[in-house]
């Protein structure tokens, strides 16, 4: 179940509380800095945007929004976490379909946490013989860091607490939320 307080700063999710950490306002003007400056190194390279689903999807539909020059977008599926925590057990699907050789390529992810999922998802992206990787990611957790990831495009860099919306979920919930809510820490 997920309901929210009544004036909407805070959505209860399956007993936990989660509050406004970035407004959508927020969000979405960040979103248009990151749209400029991938605009400006990638106007005339033609690039491949690979859509990390499910979480990304909405970052990178307002992304494409902003962006007006030739490109190609495609979606790969990776699925890691089970309700707050990374399994380590990573799924890729979807790769086997695209064509990245001698492509210019960003990958657009919600977050990067631990960083495995990139870090295992780059050297596979690498056998396909891109011209080049870069990632855009909205969030990183840099305190939750343990893997060398090296990240071209950050939204907001946060602190190690989950968070949900704009995209992300707990349990495949509240990935419709137009703000990013952070899980309110409960005292005992
Ligand atoms: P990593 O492999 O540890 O870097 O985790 C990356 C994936 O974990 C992301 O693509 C998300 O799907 C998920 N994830 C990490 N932190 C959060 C969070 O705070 N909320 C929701 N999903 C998260």
């Amino acid at each position: 179940m997920m309901y929210f307080s009544p004036n909407k700063d805070v959505v209860t999710i399956e007993e936990m509380d989660f509050s406004v950490y970035l407004s959508d306002q927020q969000i979405q003007e960040r979103i248009s800095a990151i749209a400029d400056d991938i605009s400006q190194e990638y106007i005339d390279k033609n690039p491949i945007f690979l859509v990390v689903l499910n979480g990304a999807f909405r970052f990178g539909a307002d992304l494409f929004n902003r962006m007006d020059f030739a490109c190609e977008i495609q979606f790969i599926r990776v699925k890691s976490y089970e309700k707050m925590k990374s399994t380590k057990n990573i799924t890729i699907k979807g790769i086997e379909e695209v064509r990245l050789k001698d492509r210019h390529v960003i990958i657009v992810e919600d977050i990067v946490d631990s960083g495995l999922t990139m870090h295992r998802l780059i050297p596979m992206l690498e056998e396909l013989g891109p011209k080049s990787t870069a990632i855009a990611t909205l969030l990183t957790k840099s305190d939750a860091l343990e893997h060398d990831v090296d990240i071209k495009y950050v939204g907001f860099d946060i602190p190690d607490r989950f968070v949900v919306g704009y995209g992300l979920d707990y349990d495949e919930m509240g990935r419709n939320l137009s703000h990013i809510y952070q899980l309110i820490d409960i005292i005992e």
